[in-house]
């Protein structure tokens, strides 16, 4: 089942304002995966769950054109609001509903989204809509953060997984796929050829000096090539 949060004007605004693109050790990584899997010529990619457009517009530069979509109409606003590239659109609809003719898009990514979906059904519209040798990258950061800051890093992270383990208490069930790391989202990836990554990075949000340490763990999937044992890579 598919869960709606993240989707109010004020929720849209906060996201535009705070939240970090991809850092560049993953989109090093996810665009590597492409590179050495593509076949030309290279058209479509579609960021799915695309939020406020922060993670869509890193692939502008890689392709012919992108869309970005999502479910909340305010955070397609806002992403539509924001300075972006003229190859680079956006479309509200569900991630289980993508309006895109079968075998089209080359690369379909979700950032920090993709636990939000109904996995089944999401699962099924990517092998839908990918080409054959079109690519998925699936990635989150993990909860364990390390905030750095002068010297008070050691007391901001202190600070900050005391109130994460109060506010999880709270968290909806979908969360324990991020726990998890993506085990089941590596799981749920309907092709054989699939990789599951997981990194420590370090990112800034655009209006904070503090740097944030992150793991990062990012599930990769290739349509249409067969493989004797899936790679799980640590
Ligand atoms: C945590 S945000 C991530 C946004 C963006 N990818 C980023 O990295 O900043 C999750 C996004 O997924 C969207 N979302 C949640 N469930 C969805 C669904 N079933 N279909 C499409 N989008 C969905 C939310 O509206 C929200 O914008």
């Amino acid at each position: 089942m598919a869960v709606r949060l993240f989707e109010a004007r004020h929720h849209a605004v906060l996201y535009q304002k705070y939240r970090f693109s991809p850092s560049e050790n993953l989109q090093s990584l996810i665009f590597s995966y492409f590179e050495e899997k593509k076949v030309d010529p290279i058209r479509l990619a579609v960021d799915v769950g695309c939020g406020s457009g922060q993670s869509t517009r890193v692939l502008a530069a890689h392709f012919e054109k992108v869309v970005g979509t999502d479910i909340s109409e305010a955070q397609i606003e806002a992403a539509k609001q924001a300075a972006s590239f003229p190859n680079v659109s956006y479309h509200v609809c569900p991630a289980e509903e993508l309006p895109f003719e079968d075998g089209s898009v080359d690369f379909i990514t979700a950032f920090a989204a993709a636990h939000w979906f109904d996995m089944p059904r999401f699962m099924k519209e990517v092998d839908r809509v990918l080409r054959p040798h079109g690519c998925v990258a699936l990635s989150t950061y993990t909860t364990d953060f390390s905030m750095h800051y002068k010297d008070c890093s050691e007391r901001l992270t202190e600070i900050f997984t005391e109130t994460r383990d109060l506010l999880l208490e709270y968290a909806d069930e979908k969360v324990k796929l991020v726990f998890a790391e993506y085990k089941e989202v590596f799981e749920s990836v309907p092709f054989q050829d699939k990789r599951r990554f997981l990194d420590t990075m370090g990112v800034c949000s655009n209006e904070t000096q503090v740097e944030i340490r992150i793991r990062s763990v990012c599930v990769l999937g290739c349509k249409g090539r067969q493989m004797e044992n899936p790679a799980m890579t640590q």
